[in-house]
């Protein structure tokens, strides 16, 4: 497998590094427009195969997407991060333009590659590039639940005073920070409702705490941060390269799932060689069903800055 990560910042390198530890992939191409800069992070992450182990070939380039050509997965980061006190929405104005061009060039080397998105406002971003391109929506994958699930599990580890490997539960809805719907009603210790362990004021607070987990992170770095979504996007890209089904929340287009249209916004999805292979419409509760299509509000609205900004 061929993967292109465009963007070579902390989150870009993370994708790529993350991606060469797994060493699922033949070859990652780390791409950015700074003169040098992913051809350094490339070499310098190279540079770790003997120590780390990995076979992955990672390749450098500035802008030149040529060298991302035959790509089965692109992964997009590229564009401004948030700073502290920023929502995701306020990135809108220059990370659509971007994020455009980005997929434009990609695809125009790629026909058949899957897109996954991480530039923010993510699903907003997501929604961009189906409106832009002519991708199948299948190939279109916006990331921010796998994220947002795994803050989630280490809330729910820290609550429940156990391993991570211990939990389990997904956060779907919007990636922001009012957006996310953790859903904690189904959110499980070894099966076992967490409910049964924790008091509802412990809950309260995984839920407040993952919903917020981004802008924490930016708080405490002065940027966004780079360990947990590079992480999250080599999980998503395995998945794509071993056709394995497993499911992640991931942003997707919907077209009457969930009850809701012309939209992405995340959605439990199995993912195999095909990208999205199915969205996977589970049954929520009348809260959780309110608190989705409250998050799907907010989304749309910061869609509808897109015809201004685009
Ligand atoms: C975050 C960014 C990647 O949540 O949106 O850290």
């Amino acid at each position: 497998m061929k993967v292109t990560v465009v963007g070579a910042g902390a989150v870009g390198a993370s994708c790529a590094e993350y991606i060469a530890m797994k060493n699922f992939a033949e070859e990652v191409v780390l791409l950015d427009i700074k003169e040098g800069y992913a051809e350094g992070k490339a070499m310098d992450l190279m540079q770790t195969s003997s120590l780390n182990g990995f076979d992955t070939m990672i390749t450098g380039s500035t802008n030149d997407y040529s060298k991302t050509a035959g790509s089965d997965v692109a992964v997009i980061t590229s564009g401004i991060p948030r700073k502290p006190g920023m929502t995701r929405e306020e990135l809108i104005g220059i990370n659509a333009g971007i994020v455009k061009t980005v997929s434009e060039n990609l695809i125009a080397q790629s026909p058949n590659v899957i897109i996954i998105v991480v530039s923010n406002p993510m699903d907003t971003m997501t929604y961009l590039v189906h409106k832009s391109t002519n991708l199948p929506k299948n190939r279109i994958i916006g990331m921010g639940g796998a994220l947002d699930s795994a803050r989630f599990k280490y809330r729910l580890a820290e609550a429940l005073e156990c391993p991570t490997s211990d939990v389990n539960g997904m956060v779907i809805g919007g990636h922001s920070d009012k957006g996310m719907v953790p859903l904690i009603e189904k959110a499980v210790r070894n099966s076992v409702p967490v409910s049964e362990f924790l008091s509802q004021e412990k809950m309260d607070y995984v839920v407040q705490e993952t919903k917020v987990g981004g802008a924490t992170l930016t708080g405490l770095l002065g940027t966004s941060a780079w360990y947990a979504p590079g992480a999250a996007v080599s999980e998503l890209v395995k998945a794509i390269a071993l056709d394995s089904k497993k499911m992640f929340p991931c942003s997707a287009l919907l077209e009457g799932e969930y009850g809701l249209n012309d939209l992405s916004i995340g959605v439990p999805c199995i993912l195999g060689k095909n990208g999205i292979e199915k969205i996977v419409e589970v049954s929520l509760s009348d809260a959780e069903k309110a608190k989705l299509a409250e998050s799907a509000e907010g989304v749309k609205k910061t869609n509808g800055l897109l015809e201004v900004n685009a």
